[in-house]
């Protein structure tokens, strides 16, 4: 029998909406069903309930790396495979995707993250909401909002203006509120003042603008004040605090909150847990295990981004190599090695497989002589078995130098920040005195998020970023190197210069106060608005192919849409694929934006010497903003530039619109 609020006393919804545990919803002495939630990220997190240790789950690359292959079915395939995982462990509710915008390139979490840009962040969350969903887990977005740094995030508050929120902050969340997400997880820290388990402003927006009819839950321990925070509408507080649960109950009993709004959060949840329960009902897995982890390779290969090469790279068979760098074998190097290869805090997943070791891979994809010398650890103290100076004399001796460089869990991970973008002083040394020695030096980098490289860029002939590269990552990473794959994954934010040149690094900030003062210019917005030059700009990535744009032709749909068509031509002896982007600029807009937003992208198999057509749809949206003045989105008449381009900075096609009444016409 299906229950709800009316069949509870007071105190039973009460415990309702306090969660039971850390990972389950209270059932009430198995009146209602009990759901089991679980971590996210780079896979599933799934704690042993007795123990507290995490059970081995399949390891995923990171949500960084998926944001870069720019692939939504990929996206969606990721999340079903996450599903299976979930049906594997009995857990009902899967606490991801991470949505929060990349503001700050040191946030410790960006690797959980998906994107600086609110569209590809909010498409790809989209994709992945209905791939989990549609395989029987349930989605919670997170973290409800501007929740863009560690430090101090408990207390701190991001103090944005409205339009920002609407056009950057709340932008994921809307868009993936399309694939009818069943939960959102609110944000640690305030915004503008309120904490994010109580700020009802942004709620109504979730429910009464973005048509989400799901649950909201605290984050873990965020809550300040549960009667607060359940008036304003977070319906579940997790984990179970009997503190916080007394208090309730006090203030109910004291008349500080009514059984009506009690009654509201916890029908919320009846229905939450149902709902839930119903998605996985009868679900078999899609996937084999074997099929997930292999499908950790291809998410990888489509997720590496070549950056930098000068020819260097696909390997010439036969040439010898000289690999650097602890990152190429942390299989060897105990009990802290998986901590190298990826993120740390509730993102991390323990792998089911040992660590590969890069070594061996390119002994064996390769076929080549390797030498090996490890020269460094993530942050450069640990000096156990690590010479320099053997590394730069195999550097010398052999054709081509691979050191194989990063971060890794200590370096990324939840509760912190960053100290730094640049890798450690020992691995930067390593790279330019091998460099020096070797002017074919190739940079393979593990991180979650973009690497200052301004001292040894110029020194090395090709960079190729791996982030953190999930269970078969290490085969994806040969197969680029050696070019059995084409590598196609972009950047899913800027990579500048160095810190300094973020705005973020530049705009207010005490211990409890972050001043979102660039306001909209957010990654590329700023970068591209005030000329200001990149290390990569946001949406670049080479390929072994070369590709060619032509025949840009824009058409307005019956449907009052405008279909963006062009050609894709490979150039090149080998098939590839290739990610169109499509920016948007308001020629001479009424109210400040920044100079071009992304408003549309594909990704397309090129094969070698043909040539395919590719068609991008924008709706209205992707012409309006958000207007203060009417507290409304709204497109202004005027003329817009069509800009297509291979990266933000890379543009190949222009052509221009006029839209009057909201009517499009097209004028060359
Ligand atoms: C994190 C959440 C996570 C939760 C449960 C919190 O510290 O911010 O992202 O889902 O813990 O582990």
């Amino acid at each position: 029998m299906k229950h709800d609020v009316k069949n509870l006393t007071a105190e039973q919804k009460l415990r309702l909406i306090c969660g039971k545990d850390s990972w389950h919803t209270e059932d009430l002495g198995g009146i209602l069903p009990q759901l089991r939630l679980t971590d996210a990220s780079m896979g599933v997190r799934m704690q042993d309930d007795r123990t507290g240790v995490d059970k081995p789950s399949v390891s995923y690359p990171s949500m960084q790396m998926l944001a870069n292959t720019w692939n939504r079915e990929l996206a969606e395939e990721y999340a079903q495979c996450v599903a299976d995982d979930c049906l594997d462990y009995g857990a009902d509710v899967l606490l991801g995707p991470g949505i929060n915008i990349k503001r700050d390139p040191l946030c410790g979490r960006n690797f959980e993250y998906l994107s600086e840009d609110p569209y590809l962040a909010g498409t790809l969350a989209k994709a992945y909401v209905y791939g989990l969903q549609s395989e029987g887990a349930a989605a919670c977005l997170k973290h409800f909002c501007c929740n863009n740094a560690e430090t101090n995030r408990l207390q701190q508050s991001s103090d944005v203006d409205e339009r920002t929120l609407r056009e950057i902050y709340y932008k994921p969340f809307e868009t993936a509120c399309e694939a009818k997400p069943l939960s959102v997880m609110s944000s640690y820290n305030r915004i503008n003042g309120v904490y994010g388990s109580e700020y009802k402003k942004g709620y109504d927006v979730l429910r009464g603008e973005y048509g989400f009819d799901g649950l909201i839950m605290s984050d873990w321990d965020a809550m300040r004040d549960r009667t607060a925070a359940a008036k304003a509408g977070c319906d579940l507080e997790m984990p179970f605090r009997a503190d916080n649960y007394e208090k309730l109950l006090q203030d109910y009993k004291d008349g500080k909150i009514t059984e009506r709004e009690i009654d509201i959060c916890a029908s919320r949840v009846i229905d939450y847990v149902y709902r839930c329960k119903k998605l996985s009902s009868g679900k078999k897995r899609k996937f084999t295990l074997e099929q997930r982890i292999e499908f950790t390779q291809k998410a990888e290969e489509e997720a590496i981004v070549l950056l930098k090469n000068n020819g260097v790279l696909p390997l010439v068979e036969g040439t010898s190599l000289a690999v650097c760098g602890l990152f190429a074998r942390p299989c060897a190097y105990g009990r802290k090695s998986p901590d190298l290869i990826c993120g740390g805090g509730s993102g991390r997943v323990t792998r089911l497989m040992p660590t590969f070791d890069m070594i061996e891979l390119l002994r064996k994809v390769h076929g080549a002589n390797v030498e090996y010398e490890p020269a460094f650890s993530e942050d450069g103290v640990d000096s156990t078995y690590m010479d320099r100076g053997r590394a730069v004399s195999n550097a010398a001796a052999q054709d081509i130098n691979i050191v194989f460089a990063g971060t890794g869990a200590r370096i990324e991970c939840e509760g912190g920040d960053r100290a730094t973008m640049r890798l450690c002083a020992a691995q930067e040394r390593t790279i330019i005195d091998t460099a020096r020695v070797n002017p074919n030096t190739v940079v393979v980098l593990f991180a979650g998020a973009a690497i200052d490289m301004s001292a040894w860029i110029n020194d090395v002939a090709a960079v190729l970023y791996v982030g953190f590269p999930g269970e078969n990552g290490g085969n994806a990473i040969a197969n680029v190197l050696t070019g059995k794959v084409n590598p196609s994954g972009k950047t899913s934010e800027t990579f500048p210069v160095s810190y300094d040149d973020m705005p973020a690094a530049r705009t207010y900030k005490d211990s409890n106060v972050t001043r979102y003062g660039e306001g909209l210019d957010v990654g590329y917005r700023y970068f591209d608005t005030y000329g200001v030059r990149t290390l990569f700009p946001f949406g670049h990535g080479l390929s072994y192919s070369k590709f060619e744009y032509n025949g840009l032709k824009l058409t307005v749909k019956d449907s009052g849409e405008l279909e963006v068509s062009l050609s894709v031509t490979n150039l090149s002896e080998r098939d590839g694929k290739e990610t169109v982007q499509v920016y948007v600029r308001a020629c001479a807009p009424r109210v400040y934006r920044p100079y071009k937003e992304l408003k549309g992208y594909a990704k397309t198999l090129v094969r070698s010497g043909c040539t395919e057509l590719v068609n991008i749809a924008l709706d209205k949206r992707a012409f309006e903003y958000w207007s203060t003045a009417k507290d409304s989105w709204t497109t202004d008449d005027g003329v817009y530039e069509i800009i297509v381009g291979a990266s933000s900075r890379d543009i190949r096609l222009t052509s221009t619109i006029r839209i009057e009444d909201g009517k499009i016409t097209v004028l060359k």
